[in-house]
This record gives C-alpha cells, structure tokens and sequence, in this order.
C-alpha cells in the first residue's frame, strides 16, 4: 500500500497556508483511504533556530491539536512527535554520511533562513535536508504532500535515497514522489503578493492565523491588497495579477474547486462584491478548527497520551527499517 508522510515544524502560530497547503490536504488524503497516512510534528527541525523550552512545548500540543481540528483522525493516521521516534534522528545520522556539502549548499531554504549570517547559523540548520530525508524515508514513503517552498527538499530526499541504494549496492529506500497539488500549494502574504504567506512576516496583516477569530479574518481579506480591476473571467486573465490570483486561489481551494471554475462563477465582480464572499467561506471553514482547537488545549494530557500512542505506532515501522539500515550499512547489532 503508497505510504504518506508529512511533517509540520511547531515553531510558532500556524497560518492559512500551513491549512490549506498542507494540514486541509493531510486530512483529505487520510480521508480518501487510498494510503496509509503518517504526520509528524518536527520538533527537531523546530530547534535548528533558537526556541524557547516553554514554548516549543506549548507549540508542540498546540501543533497537535491543530492537526486534529482540521481533521487528521489519530485512529485512521498515525500522528506523533518527531523527538519521541529516536529512529528519525538515527537515521539522518547515516544521511549526514550520504549527503554532500555541495548538495546542502544548494539548498534556498537555508540560503533564506541563514541570510547574511551563515557563519553564525546552527550546523543542525545547515544539516535540516538530511533529517528530513531521515523522517521520510524511515517509513518508505512513497508519497509527500507538501506546499511549494518544500519540493528542493523533497528532490533532496529522492538523492540522497538513490545515493544510498547506489553506493551499498540495494534496493531498500524508495523514490518518494513530492505530491504538489491543489489550488493553494503557495499561499501568498494579504500585504504583498509576490511574498510567501508567512509566520515569520513582521505584519500580522500579512496572514491569517488558524487561531484568528472571524472578525480578524474578515478584517484582513477585507484590507488584502488587490488592484482596481474587476475580476476576470478566464484564468489568463490573472497572469500579471498576482494578489487577484492569490485570492482566487484561496477561494478555491476552501471551495474544493478549481480557480477556473471560481472565476466562472465571479468573474465580472468588483473585490467589493468578491472580498466579502471571501471572508464569509473563510470564516464558515476555519471557525469551527479554531474552537475545536482550543477545545482540545484544555486537556493537555490527553493531547500527551494522543502522541505517546502515535510514537508507540510510528516505532513498529520504523525499529525494524533502521535495524536494517544499520546491517547494510556495516554496523554491527
Ligand atoms: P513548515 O513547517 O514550514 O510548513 C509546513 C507545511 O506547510 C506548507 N506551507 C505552505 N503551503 C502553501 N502556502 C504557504 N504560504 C505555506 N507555508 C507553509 C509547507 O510547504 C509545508 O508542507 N521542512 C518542512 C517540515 C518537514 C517535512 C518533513 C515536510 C520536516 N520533515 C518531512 C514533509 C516531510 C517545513 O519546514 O515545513
């Protein structure tokens, strides 16, 4: 059976595009019953920049209870912290060994999260791809919903995978496939449309935020920059247009439709008529999660049993693949 796997870092608020990139789409490919599904909060990715301890563990559950308010089912998915399956930090070990310099180098995400300062960045934060690597393919994942910003490292994954079966002469990680799909793989800011909808944008105005309550949300796509025009009716129309586009795509992907089929719908309306529609879908989609979720925040330790059982699940696969990773590699047991 294709396997999922896909992880969220608890480091700090989620935004309206960690929901509709990645979180809505986990729970639709749970849902859809043609995999087996596994996600993670990456709480060892999370710490490659400063954390503090009392927050990441705040993060962390409410990282947790995020998920299942948009609908991952702790029964039907396994969903856990990454920290608590030591066989993720094991294996990117052995990634570390397989990896090149030059590979990592490459990398945009850390040339962005690095700047001007990559003297002074974490080794962890340099090395992030391998782990990476390591939570995907401690399952043999074949497949990996993701948001735009993550395919380099997915295709990192597929290298370093193809390395290891080339150099030890098997056959035993798989070529995971990115899964890049949807009306909303790159959610852009409300402020600035050729920006990344972002949890690290200084302007709050920028983003909505899952725990966002239905005046804030109405408020910023009410303020979302947009330009004077009216809304076209064919897609083409949205080439140069990048905050209409943005917001078409939203709407789209809270509607389960395609932009086509929006615009054929509201094609012709002002943003006056458009923004308000808007607003209002948001609201019916994300109010209910962000009750559900601080629902679930008043329990904190049955959110500590939830992932305890998920750890317990995720170590049935992943003892056995690092125990065999480990005898192809020469370690002895
Ligand atoms: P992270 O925590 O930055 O983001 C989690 C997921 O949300 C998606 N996303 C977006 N999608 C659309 N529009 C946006 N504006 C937007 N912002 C974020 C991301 O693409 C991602 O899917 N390295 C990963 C975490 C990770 C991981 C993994 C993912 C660690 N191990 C293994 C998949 C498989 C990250 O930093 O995601």
């Amino acid at each position: 059976q294709p396997r999922v796997f896909s992880g969220i870092q608890p480091s700090g608020g989620l935004t309206l595009g960690n929901y509709l990139g990645a979180l809505k789409r986990f729970a639709d490919m749970q849902d859809e019953g043609n995999f087996e599904t596994i996600y993670c909060m990456v709480d060892l990715h999370a710490i490659t920049v400063w954390q503090d301890p009392e927050t990441l563990k705040r993060n962390t559950r409410e990282l947790c209870a995020g998920f299942i308010a948009s609908g991952v089912d702790p029964e039907k998915s396994i969903l856990f912290n990454q920290s608590q399956v030591p066989e993720h930090a094991q294996l990117a070990w052995v990634f570390n060994t397989v990896a090149r310099m030059g590979w990592l180098n490459r990398m945009t995400q850390f040339k962005d999260k690095a700047g001007k300062n990559r003297e002074n960045s974490s080794v962890g934060l340099f090395a992030y791809p391998a782990l990476m690597a390591a939570d995907i393919l401690i399952y043999h994942a074949t497949h990996v919903p993701v948001g735009e910003d993550q395919k380099q490292h997915v295709e990192l994954t597929r290298d370093i995978a193809a390395k290891f079966n080339h150099d030890y002469g098997v056959d035993f990680f798989p070529i995971t496939e990115p899964v890049i799909e949807g009306a909303a793989t790159r959610v852009m800011s409300l402020r600035d449309g050729s920006k990344k909808m972002s949890k690290s944008d200084p302007s709050d105005m920028s983003r909505i935020n899952l725990t966002d309550d239905a005046d804030a949300i109405a408020s910023k796509l009410r303020k979302a920059r947009t330009d004077p025009d009216a809304l076209p009716s064919e897609i083409e129309g949205l080439s140069e247009r990048p905050e209409a586009r943005n917001l078409i795509n939203i709407y789209a992907a809270f509607a389960d439709m395609t932009p086509e089929q929006v615009l054929e719908e509201v094609g012709g309306k002002q943003f006056s008529e458009f923004k308000p529609m808007l607003a209002d879908l948001a609201v019916s989609k994300l109010s209910p999660i962000s009750s559900e979720m601080s629902r679930l925040m008043q329990d904190q330790s049955e959110i500590d049993k939830i992932l305890r059982r998920g750890a317990e699940r995720a170590r049935e696969i992943t003892a056995p693949i690092l125990a065999k990773t480990y005898d192809i590699v020469g370690l002895v047991a």
